[in-house]
């Protein structure tokens, strides 16, 4: 992304938070105005696909490119943002960039560590930051507008044959962790009744959570990480650590009070203890209306009679929009899932995006 955006004469840096961000300053601008920012996120998840992320930022230097080669040049700033680790499928901590550049990081963020003991200021540091994310921070005074464009990760547009969408509105996200202390024990030795198992109780409150998801109807609830100590198979589960993942778009804040009881209930009738660290806990959040519309001329520009849609996957959008930046997303056609390999957009659909963009850039910067 750098090396082609500085070809085409941005000023490229990588910030304290590994935010890589391609400055476009137009003459006489010095830095004085906000700039629009267009982007989306570099990192993906473990066995992911190949277009959640990256397919945003690709169709996002295309515009420019496309843009520059039409002969158009910025009047107003312009940047295009690499977001880093949006999917915290490292230090668990989703959205991280963004959440730097936004001032909306979680407490005690340094202290996180991936699953080798290395801490977050660590991995910056190996990297050549300083190991202070919050060295990120953008005044949200200096950002005029920020649009995502990103594959839709469900069946909703390809169902509809429609290559493009707009994003209304963004599910509220929980991340947590919950670790589950009982007692170790000789798994031969140890009778069924005389049992503190930690597993056999997160497996309780890991149904818990689905059933408590599934009962809201319009909600989701996943465990996608699980840890056992000390992971033997000889001995009593003595601990065990589990990720919970909770989405609505309305009633987050119930879904998660009735899923803290249900752990706590759990535990209480098997003699365990339990403690939640919460990770994040994003509103749900409404794209502004007057960028909705920019996205919706912008698709009827490339004849793409686009449709409003909810997501339900969370964005760094979302730290943009909660910072007072007004924030739209394009979603682009997508199909086999996401955060697997099955995921899919074609090229067709990627290049109908990049057009859409151009049309968006010109209104905003040209
Ligand atoms: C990001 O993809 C998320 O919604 O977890
Ligand atoms: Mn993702
Ligand atoms: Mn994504």
């Amino acid at each position: 992304m750098g090396g082609w955006l500085r070809a085409r004469g941005a000023t490229v840096r990588r910030d304290a938070a590994a935010n890589l961000w391609a400055r476009f300053e137009p003459a006489g601008s010095e830095g004085r105005s906000p700039a629009t920012i267009v982007g989306s996120h570099l990192d993906s998840v473990p066995e992911g696909g190949r277009f959640d992320g990256a397919l945003g930022v690709l169709c996002t230097i295309e515009a420019v490119e496309s843009l520059l080669d039409a002969g158009d040049r910025f009047h107003r700033p312009v940047e295009v943002v690499g977001w880093a680790d949006e999917e915290g499928a490292r230090f668990g901590i989703g959205l991280f960039g963004s959440c730097a550049a936004f001032g909306r990081l979680p407490d005690r963020v340094l202290e996180r560590r991936d699953r080798d003991g290395v801490s977050i200021a660590e991995a910056l540091r190996a990297l050549g930051e300083r190991g202070e994310p919050v060295g990120a921070r953008r005044e949200p005074k200096e950002l005029a507008a920020y649009i995502e464009p990103h594959i839709e990760q469900g069946p909703r547009l390809a169902d509809r044959g429609i290559p493009l969408g707009v994003v209304s509105d963004i599910v509220g996200i929980f991340h947590g962790r919950v670790t589950v202390s009982g007692r170790a024990d000789h798994a031969g030795a140890t009778v069924m009744t005389a049992r503190a198992d930690a597993l056999a109780g997160a497996s309780e409150m890991v149904l818990a959570v689905e059933s408590l998801a599934k009962a809201r109807g319009d909600a989701v609830g996943t465990v996608g990480e699980i840890a056992v100590r000390p992971g033997a198979k000889n001995v009593v589960p003595g601990e065990c650590v589990f990720s919970l993942d909770l989405r609505a778009a309305r009633g987050l804040d119930d879904l998660v009070r009735d899923v803290r009881a249900a752990i706590r209930r759990v535990g209480d009738a098997r003699g365990l203890t339990s403690s939640i660290d919460v990770l994040a806990n994003v509103p749900a959040t409404p794209m502004d209306a007057r960028m909705k519309d920019l996205l919706r001329r912008a698709a009827a520009s490339v004849g793409v009679d686009a449709p409003e849609l909810t997501s339900g996957a969370g964005h760094d959008a979302q730290n943009a929009a909660l910072s007072g930046v007004p924030s739209g997303m394009l979603f682009i056609r997508s199909t086999g899932g996401s955060h697997t390999p099955r995921e899919l957009a074609t090229v067709d659909d990627a290049a109908l995006a990049a057009d859409a963009l151009v049309f968006a850039l010109r209104e905003l910067a040209c």
